[in-house]
């Protein structure tokens, strides 16, 4: 059985390979946010490499961000103890793209490392895209050969991915693992998608936007990518358990 730290060093290595530069967990205090009390993603110590404000000797870079979601935008603390996949603490393995490649490529590594490199069946694998991004259903059509009725598009802000109320964001993709019916919850859009059957596994955002203030939005420099799996979640899923 993988243990969560050979599957850590699985993600770091796979992404490695493909060239991304290998690049340790920031500190969870923020060294240069003050927007932000507590790193809430793996992105955020590459916040201004996105807008463009500072450049960095690679274009490609992978992590495993040590994280907390206990207040702010993206608060997972009151579900804590009633899910089986919230934490106040977390590590999240991400890739990330500075401009150098976009939807395709990103998509094109989950999938070959969900289910080629781990073996996960494609069967109980299915996304959602944002409602109106018809260039990603596609792709994952195409990349993934996933039926239609498993890319499910979703007009809320559950696909629209931001750090908090400004800052880099854009439409997203996320990957759901299907724990079986055993699990009460339904697929995502669904009355019941907050259940654990259903469980998101991987956050596929396409950065392409700087949200300056509540009323102005900028394109970024270069449309780029920045993802986000719950290590812990990937775990139970590997280790063929539903809780994390
Ligand atoms: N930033 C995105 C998230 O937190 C992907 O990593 O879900």
């Amino acid at each position: 059985m993988l243990t969560t730290n050979d599957i850590r060093r699985g993600f770091l290595d796979y992404f490695g390979a493909a060239g991304h530069r290998i690049v340790p967990s920031a500190p969870l205090v923020p060294q240069n946010d003050p927007t932000l009390m507590f790193v809430n993603a793996g992105m955020v110590p590459f916040k201004n490499v996105f807008t463009g404000l500072e450049t960095r000797p690679y274009g490609t870079a992978v992590s495993a961000q040590k994280c907390v979601r206990a207040g702010g935008k993206h608060n997972d603390l009151d579900n804590v103890g009633y899910t089986a996949r919230h934490h106040t603490f977390f590590e999240m393995l991400g890739n990330f793209s500075f401009g150098q490649y976009f939807k395709a490529e990103a998509i094109e590594h989950a999938w070959t490392l969900l289910t080629k490199v781990w073996g996960l069946d494609p069967a109980r694998l299915t996304v959602t895209v944002y409602h109106t991004d018809d260039e990603a259903f596609d792709l994952w059509r195409k990349i993934a050969g996933l039926p239609d009725d498993r890319i499910i598009r979703i007009a809320t802000n559950d696909n629209f991915w931001s750090m908090g109320d400004t800052g880099p964001c854009g439409p997203c993709s996320e990957i759901f693992f299907d724990h079986g019916p055993h699990i009460p919850g339904g697929p995502p859009g669904s009355p019941d998608e907050d259940g654990d059957r259903f469980v998101e596994i991987w956050n596929l955002v396409f950065m392409q936007y700087e949200q300056v203030d509540a009323g102005t939005r900028l394109d970024l420099p270069r449309p780029s990518i920045d993802t986000g799996m719950g290590l812990e979640r990937i775990a139970a899923v590997l280790q063929g358990v539903h809780d994390n």
